[in-house]
């Protein structure tokens, strides 16, 4: 590239700029991991050296002495400022190039000074470096071999200008490039910290050191490059936008959001407005790519950030007036702005919207709940919100304190806004003051505990009782020393487990922890669910008495029957994945499942629909396969024995090198890390009870296992059994009553239309003395009470057969309670004079609420203001007369004509 091209604009053209740049230079380009790290001590992909981890700790081979990439990158640390600050976000996109032993900080610099001005175009007097302080290699390169002014080369302390990936790992001094957006303030006065003014958008990590965990460097094996250059900055200095935002990677977000709220256009909203619409854009891409790469919303880890993030969305979305789901059109967006980049996306388009749009749903239901506390709240008539009162709604229903204020505001209210800041700060002083040392560069306390204590281990393949010692307590969010009998809810961390925590589609057991302190007092702990945040088991529930600390050692409990009933169900599971191989497709493969106490769910790739029969044979397989009672044989091996046994594995799930394969002995053979019945006669029976599409391509079959079966047939039995009782017949002669029944019914039903329809025509033909001459033409504009419209049509063909080719005839009435029912005929003359029956029944519909039409002879219509027949019947007559040029007769005298449904009630027809 020669200074004489144009440097590029557009998102897509700065990516290719930088990567042609490099692979020129002899960088291997490397395509973006997934967001979900290939490495359990980190939460999610936050840099672009974080796939090369390994690679510069020595302890994987390395792809080539230089790489380049564009990774895609998500930070929460910061989240707060996202939508606030012109730079920050969630996801990002990171521009990198890589040297592992090869080149190191003199070629790093020069090349990424060469790239800045000479390919990005940007002005060599508007550029400053940053340097670490200690750091004279560096300064004397800028300043000496590129030639930079050295009032333009920064020092800088360690917090800024020394970058590591977290508290241990690879790390560096680095040097940073900044834009200067204003340099018409000059070099004597040189603040990096002034966001206004300086943008930082390279930076160049010069990566020589290890830091273990007790913060001790050591040389690593080489001397490596890691940088990173933020794809939106350098959009937004190319582009010419005051942020990052407004670049074309970001800004068609917020033009669609915009659009699909009252706001309509992006720059005709407030600050606050446009805030809200940067979050969303920033989200929608985050979570998109989060689902993309596999992560489901969940209370933990990725998952819970996956669902923060899409909460914030629709909470931002409510602010700006958005009352519709919106998250899923969005995803369009998305995709088509970086599908290109990132082709993945379009393959996983549909699982993505479907997500989005169920937790989004699910979130509207919390705001609805909020909302209902709320509105008792209002009903007391309080002066205002009390602080207590919106923390509660924030602490316990999940209510976000800014549509607090917005909902009481539309009440003339305030909320104490100082009164929830510390009620809030009240409880973080108490989660602080109990929290235990966790590293907030982890995400959430869980997190952080999990990278701390690392995987639990799993006794209860074995066993269902243990004795185990308290390694972590959390209540409220936080890390704390000890929980209470009356705290909420309480997670334990235990130094083993014979709990099963919940993966694989398995549901975590249930059971109890028990213990009994120094001073007698017996402790219970109730287990209500068991989750594993990589690998390390929370036990979540409420103490039912006494207390619970740290180091305590406990007896934990599994509940016998809920294990079973699920190991039941997961064993089922495995037999109906075997038997839709064999009965619908051998190429049938798991897309997801759901083991639970009482219920199996099972998603498969399948492009039609299982049909019934195929449904009845499949049952058939897996009960005869349990009355084979064939033992199960569980054992560990290495993962390529496991394939060449030709163990199934699920497609994109996370395996060791050593794996445990569940065989069903000439059924089935499954890698699964689940828990298991010893023999398949255990499971009694398999009932499948439905079979659905969930996406397309992607069915769904649910069943009952064990006692669960009984749970399932009892309701259904006792109903047939009253059915029987009714109709005095076996269950079996159910159907052949109902049927006949049916047939009956329908007879009479007929047969009671036809009558309706005789009454109607006799009190049709009753009517036609009160039809009126014009010249030639015959009018007849009556009301016609309690008769159906099929009916009403009839009479109404009826009359102007009777009447002859002149005759207009007009019938309106009260069909059933509430409901109007007009009809217009008119004769070939009427026709002929441009006269059409469907717009004047329209017209006429239309003043008693309804509407209708049809052709233009015969015309019928419907309306719901039974009040307005007569006004309507005399603007009717009105018209006719008009149309068929005579002043309206007079009226004839009023008269209500009815069926014999209403006889009776009305004088008239006594
Ligand atoms: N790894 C460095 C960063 O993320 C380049 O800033």
């Amino acid at each position: 590239m020669t200074s004489a091209q144009q440097p590029p604009r557009s998102g897509a053209a700065i990516r290719l700029a930088f990567l042609d740049f490099y692979t020129a230079r002899g960088h291997r380009l490397v395509p973006s991991a997934s967001l979900v790290p290939d490495d359990p001590t980190v939460l999610l992909t936050i840099a672009g050296m974080l796939p090369f981890k390994p690679v510069f700790l020595g302890q994987k081979q390395r792809p080539a002495n230089r790489a380049t990439s564009v990774q895609k990158c998500i930070r929460t640390n910061d989240i707060e400022n996202v939508g606030r600050t012109a730079r920050h976000h969630t996801f990002f996109e990171m521009l990198g190039n890589f040297s592992f032993g090869d080149y190191f900080k003199e070629q790093a610099i020069c090349w990424a000074w060469e790239l800045s001005t000479e390919v990005f175009g940007l002005d060599p007097q508007r550029l400053v470096a940053s340097v670490f302080r200690e750091d004279e290699e560096a300064t004397a390169i800028w300043t000496g071999t590129v030639g930079l002014d050295p009032h333009r080369v920064v020092p800088m302390g360690e917090a800024e200008n020394f970058w590591s990936a977290g508290p241990t790992g690879p790390c560096g001094p680095c040097s940073e490039l900044y834009y200067d957006l204003q340099p018409e303030k000059g070099d004597e006065d040189i603040n990096l910290e002034d966001d206004e003014r300086f943008i930082e958008f390279y930076n160049l990590v010069f990566m020589e050191s290890n830091r273990n965990a007790d913060g001790i460097l050591t040389p690593l094996a080489n001397k490596n490059i890691d940088t990173g250059m933020g794809l939106e900055r350098m959009a937004r200095i190319l582009q010419g936008k005051p942020d990052n935002y407004e670049t074309d990677l970001i800004y068609p977000l917020m033009a669609a959001v915009a659009q699909r709220s009252p706001l309509e256009n992006y720059f005709a909203a407030s600050p606050d407005q446009q805030t809200s619409l940067k979050i969303i854009a920033d989200h929608s891409r985050a979570v998109t790519h989060l689902v993309a790469d596999g992560v489901t919303s969940s209370n933990l880890g990725r998952g819970y950030v996956l669902r923060r993030l899409i909460r914030r969305a629709v909470r931002h979305g409510h602010l700006i007036g958005i009352r519709e789901p919106f998250l899923e059109p969005l995803v369009d967006v998305v995709v088509q702005l970086m599908a290109s980049a990132y082709p993945r996306l379009r393959q996983r388009e549909d699982v993505v919207k479907r997500e989005l749009q169920q937790e989004e749903l699910r979130f509207l239901d919390t705001l609805g709940r909020g909302e209902k506390r709320l509105g008792e709240i209002l009903m007391t008539r309080p002066e205002q919100i009390s602080g207590d009162q919106a923390f509660e709604l924030y602490d316990t229903h999940g209510f976000p304190l800014e549509l607090t204020v917005e909902i009481a505001c539309e009440h003339g209210l305030g909320v104490d806004r100082e009164g929830f800041a510390a009620a809030m700060e009240t409880q973080r002083q108490q989660a602080r003051a109990a929290a235990v040392n966790v590293d907030p560069a982890c995400g959430g306390v869980t997190e952080s505990l999990a990278a701390k204590l690392g995987a639990t281990p799993f006794t209860g393949y074995q066993q269902l009782d243990d004795e185990s010692e308290v390694v972590a307590l959390v209540v409220n969010g936080a890390a704390v020393q000890q929980a209470h009998h009356g705290n909420a809810t309480v997670q334990v961390g235990l130094s083993r487990t014979c709990f099963y925590g919940e993966s694989g589609g398995q549901v975590g057991d249930r059971g109890v922890l028990l213990s009994t302190t120094t001073s007698g007092q017996a402790m219970k702990m109730i287990v209500e669910d068991v989750q594993k945040v990589d690998g390390f088991v929370l036990h979540k529930g409420r103490l039912e008495s006494g207390v619970l600390s740290l180091g305590d050692v406990v007896t934990a409990r599994v509940d016998r029957s809920c294990r079973r009933r699920a190991q039941v169900h997961h064993t089922a599971t495995h037999l109906l994945h075997e038997a839709l191989k064999r009965v619908v497709d051998p190429g049938i493969s798991q897309a997801g499942s759901l083991v639970d106490f009482d219920r199996l769910r099972f998603d498969f790739n399948c492009p039609r629909p299982v049909t019934a029969s195929e449904m009845e044979r499949m049952e058939s397989l897996i009960n005869g396969w349990i009355l084979d009672a064939r033992s199960l044989d569980v054992s560990r091996m290495s993962r390529a024995e496991a394939k060449t046994r030709g163990a199934v594995a699920m497609f994109g799930e996370k395996y060791g090198d050593v794996v445990r394969v569940v065989d069903v002995p000439g059924v089935s053979m499954e890698l699964c890390g689940g828990t298991h019945v010893n023999s398949t006669a255990e499971i009694g029976l398999v009932r499948l009870v439905a079979e659905s599409g969930v996406a397309s391509g992607v069915r769904r079959i649910e069943a009952v296992a064990g006692p669960a079966v009984l749970t399932y047939i009892k309701p259904r039995d006792q109903a047939c059994r009253e059915l029987g009782e009714r109709f005095k017949a076996q269950p079996t002669e159910i159907v052949a009553r109902v049927e006949a029944l049916q047939t009956e019914l329908k007879h009479a039903s007929k047969a009671l239309a036809a009558s309706r329809e005789a009454l109607a025509l006799a009190k049709a033909v009753a009517l036609i003395p009160q039809a009126r001459s014009h010249g030639e033409f015959q009018l007849l504009v009556q009301r016609l009470d309690g008769v159906e419209p099929a009916a009403l049509q009839t009479a109404g063909q009826a009359l102007v057969d009777q009447l002859g080719p002149g005759a207009a005839v007009v019938l309106a009435g009260e069909s059933s309670p509430g409901k109007v029912s007009l009809v217009a005929g008119f004769g070939p003359q009427v026709v002929a004079r441009g006269l059409k029956a469907g717009a004047l029944i329209g017209a006429l519909a239309k003043g008693c609420g309804g509407g209708g039409g049809g052709r233009p002879n015969l015309a019928q219509a419907g309306g719901r203001q039974p009040e307005k027949i007569d006004a309507v019947l005399t603007a009717g007559r009105a018209r006719l007369a008009q149309a068929l040029g005579q002043s309206p007769p007079a009226d004839p005298p009023p008269q209500r004509h009815t069926s014999a449904k209403s006889a009776g009630k009305t004088p008239s027809a006594g």
